[in-house]
């Protein structure tokens, strides 16, 4: 089932944007501090709350929508945060990632916001 995928990839995002929080205290060096807080909280909390959501409601978690929503977020989720760490490294020329990366991750959102809206009674 979708949300239980999406679960599986929270907890591994939130361990790889953890050990990169502890590789920036280390280094003392904050400059993907944006990266490390977008993917953390979009691919790691938001991941984990809507898995969470469609493994608790399942006429929600096994619809064609929430496979569509699922993939749409776990790929927008990693593009932006690493758009985002472009940006910050290479400059406004890699400004393309991220805003894909954003409008994958406000599409996936409103796919979550219908879905909640239709079964949120069941
Ligand atoms: C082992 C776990 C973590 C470590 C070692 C860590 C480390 C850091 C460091 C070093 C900074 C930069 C602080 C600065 O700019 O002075 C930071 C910023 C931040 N972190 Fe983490 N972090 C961890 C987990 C998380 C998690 C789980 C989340 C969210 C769910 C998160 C969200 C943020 C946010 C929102 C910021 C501020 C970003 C900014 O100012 O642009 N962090 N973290």
């Amino acid at each position: 089932m979708i949300g239980s995928l999406m679960m599986c990839v929270s907890v591994v995002v939130l361990l790889v944007g953890m050990l990169a929080g502890i590789a920036m205290g280390i280094q003392q060096n904050f400059t993907l501090a944006p990266a490390h807080a977008h993917l953390n909280l979009i691919g790691g909390v938001l991941l984990f709350l809507f898995g969470l959501y469609y493994r608790l409601i399942p006429a929600a978690g096994t619809t064609m929508l929430a496979k569509v929503q699922g993939w749409l977020h776990i790929s927008g989720a990693i593009l932006f945060p690493a758009g985002v760490a472009l940006v910050l490294l290479k400059g406004p020329s890699a400004e393309a990632a991220p805003i894909l990366g954003s409008l994958i991750v406000v599409a996936a959102m409103t796919l979550f916001g219908v879905i909640v809206f239709r079964t949120s009674q069941a």
